[in-house]
């Protein structure tokens, strides 16, 4: 997903802008630029390149000096990724420079008029229609001139903006595709993820949509698009800024495979309550007189957030006995849902910015709906729209594939499904339990890396294979849509996951030497029906790597994961399937951290 820095101060500000550019890379993006100018030489200096941040550091020219500036990464959604169409994007007279985020929805009909009316453009992008608005505004300040055109947008943006003859400020605006202000000793900065802004400043203010900022390099102010002043409230990011670092690991994906055993003891941390054998959830804002009339719970989320989901609308429907299903939220948003007042509806999100997944929370709200979020970073959009929520606390998830926060996340549907069960049938003897099994995972989890060189081996030799079947029941076909995610995401082999109940309505006819099948085995109630799947899949010579609590006989190969308690079990066996697929794609030389095509956090639609 595209990324914005900015920075306005005393430093020479492009190895600025370039490190906070190199700290987006993680989002995906095929080509950048910066603008720079200073009140001592003004005018603007601009360079962009297709590619990678680097092959814009190798444009750079020696005498590149500034004080005041704004950088893009941008992820191509109108226009192929090219010089041209790399953001900043400037007027005809060099006097105005827009990077920008989101997606103009009416770009086409204002580019008409302004063709129409003598505008020459030298891209094919959306952002530079603002560029020509903004520079041909009469307004007499940058502010005015800015609002003045975002009067006539429609659609999301994230944007910063210089003008040649305001040197002294930079001024930015939020709608739909996040913004963030970092306070620093007289400088600011401002960036589209702290990631760009934690190795200067933790001091942020995070812009909500419809909302602008003036910065300097000695104040900031934020006022509305109509130019009402508002108040900013500064937070500090708990995330260091050596959490973005590789670590030692080769790859985000690997290092944040292994953090998982820190991250599930972080999201446990201070929330149980073995007095009444519960959990407490502080800023879930639902008292538990509330919590009795819930008649229902909706997860929402995207991809493997709505995979958490489903996982965590059966843990709710089994230790809270509350109806639940998980759906996901690009889904919802537009098949005009009725929207019960009695369901508690639950937006999940690593990134709090996807859009699907906000925009759905924003139908919800304007229907009236209760809406909690289940979310990684604290602050982001959809933390900020919802009632009320649980943070899952995985830390700075940097790989575009998500692993631990995937993990925590399920922790999380855990302790709610806990936390609503005793507030209604689940037994103390049932609390008990469920809370041993908790505090077991950390050092499960350990348990389950350490068979990390079994595992490559696996992967390498089924790395041959040109499509996957992945399978499990009820508790595991989760499992099963995750693990064919991820593999399918970073190894680009074609996967697809089904009910094992299912195969023999058809999928079975796939079912040959070449196209093995992963088993999620658990040792729980169905363990043999899941083992007459495994027999059908033997009977026609597929191929089967089996996760199970004990070797299966009928399987290939088997990994063999710790038993929890059966209804924590999902949480262990979609683990290893994280390393398979990783060293998959390790042998068959993917590019693990930014996989094709895809996003860190897809906050278009
Ligand atoms: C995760 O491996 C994928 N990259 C993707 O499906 C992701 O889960 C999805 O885009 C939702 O992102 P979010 O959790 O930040 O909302």
């Amino acid at each position: 997903m595209c990324g914005i820095v900015g920075y306005i101060g005393k430093r020479d500000v492009a190895p600025l802008l370039l490190e906070g550019l190199q700290r987006l890379e993680y989002r995906g993006y095929d080509s950048a630029g910066v603008v720079i100018t200073s009140p001592k030489t003004p005018g603007l200096k601009m360079v962009k390149a297709k590619g990678r941040v680097r092959d814009l550091e190798a444009r750079v020219p020696k005498r590149f000096a500034g004080t005041t500036g704004i950088a893009h990464t941008r992820w191509a959604t109108h226009g192929a990724p090219s010089d041209e169409n790399a953001h900043p994007h400037l007027d005809a007279e060099n006097k105005v420079a827009v990077v920008h985020n989101g997606i103009i929805d009416n770009a086409t009909d204002l580019r008409a008029k302004l063709v129409a009316d003598g505008v020459e453009f030298l891209s094919e992008t959306d952002t530079e229609v603002l560029t020509h608005l903004i520079a041909r505004s009469q307004a007499p300040t940058l502010e005015e001139k800015v609002r003045e055109a975002l009067r006539l947008v429609e659609g999301t943006y994230g944007i910063a903006v210089l003008h040649a003859d305001f040197t002294d400020r930079i001024v930015v605006a939020r709608n739909g595709s996040p913004v963030v202000l970092g306070i620093g000793e007289k400088e600011m900065f401002v960036a589209s993820d702290v990631a760009a802004l934690v190795s200067h400043t933790r001091q942020v203010v995070t812009l909500d949509d419809g909302e602008m900022a003036t910065i300097k390099a000695d104040d900031f102010r934020t006022y509305t698009t109509e130019g009402s002043r508002t108040t900013a409230s500064p937070t500090t990011v708990e995330w260091e800024a050596e959490s973005y670092d590789m670590g030692g690991h080769d790859t985000y994906m690997h290092k944040e495979i292994s953090e998982q055993v820190d991250a599930v003891d972080r999201v446990l941390r201070g929330r149980i309550d073995d007095r009444f054998s519960t959990v407490h959830l502080g800023g879930l804002n639902l008292d538990a007189r509330e919590a009795r009339t819930i008649r229902r719970v909706k997860i929402l989320g995207c991809g493997t957030s709505y995979h958490a989901g489903l996982i965590g609308a059966g843990l709710i429907e089994e230790l809270a006995r509350i109806p639940a299903d998980a759906e996901p939220a690009s889904e919802f948003r537009y098949r005009n849902a009725v929207v019960d007042p009695d369901t508690l509806y639950v937006a999940v999100s690593q990134s709090g910015e996807t859009y699907d997944a906000l925009a759905a929370v924003q139908e919800l709200k304007r229907k009236g709906a209760r809406v909690l979020g289940v979310v990684n970073v604290v602050g982001s959009a959809i933390a900020r729209e919802t009632d009320g929520g649980v943070y899952v606390h995985a830390g700075p998830e940097v790989c575009v594939v998500s692993t631990k926060c995937f993990t925590n996340t399920v922790v999380a549907f855990a302790l709610l499904a806990l936390h609503l069960g005793r507030i209604r049938d689940l037994s103390v003897a049932d609390g008990k339990r469920l809370i041993a099994g908790l505090r077991k995972l950390p050092d499960q989890i350990a348990e389950v890396l350490q068979q990390e060189g079994e595992i490559k081996k696996l992967a390498e030799e089924y790395a041959g294979a040109q499509s996957m079947m992945f399978i499990g029941r009820v508790r595991g076909y989760p499992v099963a849509l995750e693990a064919s995610l991820k593999l399918k995401e970073i190894s680009y082999i074609h996967a697809e996951a089904y009910p094992a109940s299912e195969l023999k309505h058809g999928p079975l006819a796939l079912i040959e030497p070449a196209l093995p099948t992963v088993a999620i085995v658990p040792d729980d109630d169905l363990l043999e029906k899941n083992r007459a799947a495994l027999e059908e899949i033997k009977a026609r010579s597929g191929r089967i790597l089996a996760v199970a609590h004990q070797e299966q006989e009928k399987a290939d190969h088997t990994i063999v994961v710790p038993k929890n308690e059966t209804e924590l079990d999902p949480i262990l066996m979609g683990i290893p399937l994280q390393l398979f697929a990783y060293h998959t794609a390790l042998a068959m030389g993917r590019d693990i951290d930014k996989p094709r095509n895809l996003a860190k956090s897809v906050t278009v639609e």
